[in-house]
């Protein structure tokens, strides 16, 4: 199934509505550091930091096996816990989203019901990538490193963390900008809506 144009992973156009950000225009990200800190809304801004550390530190090693700086062995040595790692770690965070954050957050602001349908269908979509990079794990993990499919499971290991790094960054920015100022705002003090 082809992704549908707002989770396409080469699109690089705001796919948040200007009538979706509203809170972002009360709480702008140059605040953040400020006053999205501490709370829900610093724990959220914390996670998120974790996972592009995670996918960054995957795809550092993908371009590590691409330079040739690593031989197959290495580079299955240090892929299977990093993938363990990010994937778990991934898929948590988006669980705990799905069935506890967002349905309590759309009923606290039913007029970013929009944006939180966007980032479900994100979720599917990156959920997709996750379960291709669980699929190449274990290809990875049983196959003989002496024959020609050992180096075509890593190079496609390393293609799919990448299309699942462009899902995963604009995901958390979107999210991100409808979660923290809406946290924050009601944190704060200061009722979102
Ligand atoms: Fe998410
Ligand atoms: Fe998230």
């Amino acid at each position: 199934m082809s992704p549908t144009p707002d989770t396409a992973a080469n699109d690089d156009a705001p796919r948040l509505a200007p009538e979706l950000l509203y809170l972002l225009e009360r709480l702008p990200r140059e605040r953040w550091d400020t006053q999205a800190a501490h709370g829900t809304a610093g724990v959220w801004r914390a996670m998120h930091e974790s996972l592009r550390h995670g996918q960054h530190q995957l795809q550092t090693l993908g371009q590590r096996w691409l330079d040739k700086d690593l031989d197959w062995v290495g580079f299955r040595r240090l892929a299977l816990p990093l993938l363990d790692a990010h994937l778990g770690h991934l898929h948590g965070h988006h669980r705990l989203e799905d069935q506890h954050y967002f349905p309590a957050m759309r009923r606290a602001e039913p007029r970013l019901a929009a944006g939180f349908d966007l980032l479900a269908r994100d979720h599917e979509t990156i959920d997709a990538a996750v379960r291709q990079l669980h699929g190449l794990r274990h290809e990875l993990t049983h196959v003989n490193p002496a024959e020609a499919a050992a180096w075509g499971c890593a190079h496609a290991l390393v293609r799919e963390a990448s299309v699942c790094g462009t899902l995963l960054l604009r995901h958390l920015a979107d999210e991100e900008d409808l979660v923290i100022p809406l946290l924050a705002l009601r944190e704060g003090g200061q009722h979102a809506a």
